[in-house]
């Protein structure tokens, strides 16, 4: 017998639209907030046509899978807005766990979710400002393998029902999503909190201590992860022990040597 899936209780104060098919949430989201949607709220879609990830890479979305933007109008500056991925993270982490309490969930730096060392969902923010600078809206897009995953990406990937005892339908995803989102943003406290995100972060971290590359938009790193800032950025420190911080750009794991610790 199927083990049942667990009931998750939908976040008081916090909207939820569903489409069938859309172009990207985060668009909708966008779309949304410029039209003068004060949000918090939850987009989802059955397929996205045109679901996007980081890096200007498209974001496979079929049917079965989560896609889901929040949409909120946070008054903050920049780099506590950013700190919201560390905060999706945690959320999507909780959501796997709940279903699939057993699986190796890992949070990779800046905002992948790994099972297994594969990759399970990615984050996407994107955000307007006002002219002052802040923040005008946020647009936290997530897209978790539920059912599948894509068998043509650089990286290993995942899917949830590979882990999972009981299926999970999108829908109910979302409410999980949410709820544990609605919970780590009480954290958050629009930055206030960011050090209990910070150590809770770290305590799923994948790879701290292991060897890594950053690709930043000037040059490569090599080194071992040895940290975050208090800020969230990532600390390398190269063979001759110099210690270097990342802000943003591409991290990859190397693998062990054969015969390594
Ligand atoms: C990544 O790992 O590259 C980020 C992927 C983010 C995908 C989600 S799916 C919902 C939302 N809408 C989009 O078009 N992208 C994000």
């Amino acid at each position: 017998m199927t083990p049942s899936a667990p009931v998750f209780t939908w976040p008081e104060g916090v909207g939820r639209v569903s489409f069938p098919e859309i172009d990207s949430t985060n668009e909708e989201a966008r779309r949304q907030a410029v039209a003068g949607e004060a949000g918090p709220l939850w987009l989802r879609a059955d397929r996205q046509t045109a679901g996007r990830g980081r890096r200007g890479r498209a974001w496979a979305s079929p049917s079965g899978n989560l896609m889901a933007s929040l949409l909120l109008r946070p008054a903050c500056d920049p780099a506590a807005a950013a700190q919201i991925s560390f905060v999706a993270a945690l959320a999507v982490g909780d959501l796997v766990l709940a279903v699939a309490p057993q699986a190796p969930v890992a949070l990779k730096w800046p905002n992948d979710v790994l099972v297994g060392g594969a990759k399970i969902a990615g984050i996407l923010l994107e955000s307007g400002a006002r002219a002052d600078g802040r923040i005008d809206w946020l647009a936290v897009g997530i897209g978790v393998n539920l059912a599948y995953h894509p068998a043509d990406t650089p990286y290993p990937a995942t899917h949830v029902a590979l882990h999972a005892g009981a299926d999970l339908s999108p829908d109910a995803a979302l409410t999980g999503l949410a709820a544990a989102m609605d919970r780590w943003l009480g954290i958050w406290d629009e930055g206030r909190g960011f050090a209990a995100i910070r150590s809770a972060w770290l305590a799923r971290a994948h790879g701290l201590g292991q060897s890594l590359t950053a690709r930043l938009a000037e040059r490569v790193l090599e080194g071992r992860f040895a940290g975050l800032e208090p800020d969230g950025a990532l600390v390398l420190t190269d063979a001759d022990g110099q210690a270097h911080t990342v802000h943003g750009g591409e991290v990859f794991f190397n693998a062990p040597a054969p015969g390594s610790a």
